[in-house]
């Protein structure tokens, strides 16, 4: 049998950083506000020109470098994101592009904040049916270019970043099981205003603005529930008990929502992954950016079992089990 295995990560954070003090100067808000009601205290936004892609490769080629592995080795990529850089090629062509690969299969997964999930599933697949052996994985998002900055219900929140893993077939096992899950009947909840609003007329077709909108309180309630059902699931599908994990790495949308999953799990938040607070929403790209940290900085290890979870816009969300 073939087994996947996660062989390394790298991540990528664009050089400015936007305070909950500089947002003080472009919304009526307030730091203590975003702290308490989110635990963001800074996030990362890209500089003009700066386009999805381009946070991609540098976090691909931190992967690649973990792994032991030069692009030419790739035989699958899947890039995760709902800010791509352009509707087409793919940002996942354009960042085969920037690696220097030709021929093998790459395109891109959109599910909001369960991108990263969504593709690691996907990976996973190619890996344990044969179909890939060496599979770059990618999570990367410019939120910022679709965040509405005068609503401060939403512009608090997100923010921009990548992270990347490689997945290889290894004798040993790695990723467990993955579990993902839509209910597109949730859509009006968290959405993007319609960029063409249902024309043809090109004049009206120029204006392709679409921003991020929410039903914020809804939304964290469906996020808590779900994420509390769904890590019950997959541990018991799993036949292992939470205590079996030493590592939870959330999406990182909101401390409260991270807090109520531990809880749900049983699990200390000394045996969780928190970058919310530095990195804020990064959708996709939260889960490979959390595990990045942790790994770089030794406090996962080789071995450890790790929870992942996530949930977004759609509805999505899902969960993957893995030794790392
Ligand atoms: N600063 C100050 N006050 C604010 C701000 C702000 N930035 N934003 C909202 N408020 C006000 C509201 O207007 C409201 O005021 P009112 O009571 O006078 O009407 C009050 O604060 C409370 O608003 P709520 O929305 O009820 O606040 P809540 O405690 O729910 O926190 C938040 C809001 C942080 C958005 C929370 O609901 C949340 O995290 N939701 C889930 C987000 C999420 O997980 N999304 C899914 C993933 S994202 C994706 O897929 C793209």
């Amino acid at each position: 049998m073939i087994h996947s295995r996660i062989t390394g990560t790298g991540s990528y954070l664009p050089e400015r950083v936007m305070t909950n003090r500089d947002l003080e100067q472009i919304v009526d808000t307030s730091d203590s506000w975003i702290r308490e009601r989110t635990g963001i205290e800074q996030r990362h936004i890209a500089a003009d020109g700066q386009l999805t892609s381009d946070l991609a490769e540098p976090a691909a080629r931190r992967a690649l470098e973990a792994a032991g592995r030069v692009p030419e080795e790739v035989d699958l990529i899947i890039v995760a994101t709902t800010t791509p850089d352009r509707t087409f090629p793919s940002t996942a062509c354009l960042l085969q592009q920037k690696l220097g690969i030709h021929g093998p299969p790459a395109f891109d997964v959109q599910a909001v904040c369960t991108g990263f999930v969504y593709a690691l599933s996907v990976a996973d697949k190619f890996i344990k049916t044969g179909a890939a052996r060496c599979a770059l994985v990618v999570g990367a998002e410019t939120l910022s270019r679709i965040v509405n900055w005068s609503d401060r219900n939403t512009c608090v929140l997100f923010a921009d970043g990548a992270g990347a893993v490689v997945v290889e077939a290894s004798d040993e096992p790695g990723i467990i099981r993955t579990d993902i899950h839509a209910d597109g009947s949730y859509e009006s909840l968290l959405t993007t205003t319609k960029p063409n609003p249902e024309t043809t007329d090109p004049e009206r077709l120029a204006d392709g603005t679409a921003f991020i909108e929410m039903r914020g309180n809804e939304v964290f309630r469906m996020a808590v529930n779900t994420l509390g059902r769904i890590v019950d699931q997959t541990m018991e599908a799993a036949g292992m008990s939470p205590d079996e994990i030493d590592w939870l790495v959330p999406h990182q949308a909101n401390i409260r929502i991270i807090q109520a999953t531990a809880r749900k799990l049983g699990m200390s938040m000394d045996r969780v992954v928190v970058t919310v607070d530095r990195h804020g929403n990064t959708s996709a790209a939260s889960v490979p950016l959390a595990l990045d940290a942790a790994v770089r900085d030794g406090r996962i290890k080789r071995g450890d079992v790790i929870l992942t979870e996530a949930f977004g816009g759609g509805f999505t969300w899902g969960s993957a089990l893995l030794r790392y």
